[in-house]
């Protein structure tokens, strides 16, 4: 499942909505607000750039599929609708953050204070048109980091110069080089971009190289596969407010390996609900396999067969899953909060290394 051919990446990435929307995506966010005849306005990405496309094995991460073209995700209303949960007032006083990359920032507060949010990005159909651009079927990975908000106020046009090359330490980036915690993300722009220049995702390509991927307009999103791809957001210039909802992704299936890892996000977040629902989902995955497996194991009994093999398998699997998480948990009076500038060097200096 995890090493695709070439030709079975484009069959994959050809298949239809149809076997996402057949698939049991019963969940219980499906609610009275978001209505899709209505909020939803899909158009297809001009094109999805592979891992392929850009110099890497399609098995280096959970898809195929490395970066979309933005395309048109929601209407106009689910936009403005969006934009009144998120600047209530409780939203702004109780979950603002700020760290030493970025200095606004909204999480944590949806279903409780953003229905709405939490409806668009737990719904069938939008989960359906995620997937299918990421070529892996995708859940939120988890409540918490759905709808995450940065907002930034883009300095003046004139300062910008489009031929500049981007270096290695090019101060037109506002994130530095890094890699995201989560699989995959959907990036959603919720300001009008009339003006605005920049705001590209510079990715580095297999080879090193450095390429540029469009940054979305009001209402569009761009889809990326963040966990397996050094990127940076390159600042926008122009216009009034800047504001990007970032939701992250993981893969539905829990037979799929979880590379997720909360080095981005514990120094920001309520550390009770991060580490509760990281928890909570991952065991949930592991119940899964070993209700799974309990039930080979005593079918092999009764047939007075064994199967070393997939025993052994089974257990690997479980092993690694709990040491890689139990190094996520990091003790709370270690976490320093806000500070997330030395992951980014951190992850420029392994860069360097390799
Ligand atoms: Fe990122």
């Amino acid at each position: 499942m995890l090493n695709p051919s070439p030709k079975e990446t484009q069959e994959s990435l050809k298949r239809s909505f149809a076997k996402y929307l057949a698939a049991d995506n019963s969940s219980p966010a499906v609610g009275k607000l978001f209505d899709p005849s209505k909020h939803l306005s899909y158009e297809e990405p001009e094109y999805i750039h592979t891992m392929e496309d850009i110099g890497f094995p399609a098995s280096s991460g959970v898809s195929p599929v490395a970066v979309s073209e933005p395309f048109r995700l929601f209407s106009e209303e689910a936009i403005s609708i969006m934009r009144e949960e998120i600047f209530a007032k409780e939203v702004l006083e109780k979950h603002s953050y700020s760290s030493d990359i970025a200095q606004k920032q909204l999480r944590g507060y949806a279903p409780k204070h953003a229905k709405f949010i939490f409806e668009a990005w737990k719904h069938p159909e939008t989960l359906a048109i995620i997937s299918k651009i990421a070529g892996v079927e995708l859940v939120p990975v988890m409540d918490y980091d759905i709808g995450h908000i940065n907002l930034s106020v883009p300095g003046k046009k004139t300062e910008y110069n489009s031929d500049a090359l981007i270096a290695e330490d090019d101060d037109t980036a506002i994130v530095d080089w890094h890699r995201d915690s989560y699989p995959f993300v959907c990036v959603l722009m919720m300001s009008d971009t009339t003006g605005m220049v920049g705001g590209e995702t510079a990715l580095r390509t297999g080879t090193g190289e450095i390429k540029k991927v469009r940054g979305p307009q009001k209402g569009s999103a761009v889809v990326l596969q963040g966990r397996y791809i050094d990127h940076q957001a390159l600042r926008a210039f122009g216009g009034q407010e800047r504001i990007t909802m970032v939701t992250s992704f993981r893969p539905r299936s829990p037979w799929i390996r979880d590379d997720t890892v909360l080095t981005t996000v514990r120094p920001v977040s309520n550390l009770s609900d991060l580490y509760g629902q990281t928890v909570e989902y991952q065991l949930e995955n592991a119940e899964t396999r070993i209700r799974h497996m309990l039930k080979n194991i005593r079918d092999s009994m009764k047939a007075g067969a064994t199967d070393v093999k997939a025993i052994k398998f089974f257990l690997e699997f479980e092993i690694n899953a709990l040491t890689h998480l139990n190094k996520e948990i990091v003790e709370e009076h270690l976490v320093a909060k806000g500070h997330l500038k030395e992951v980014c060097e951190d992850a420029a200096k392994r860069k360097k290394v390799e």
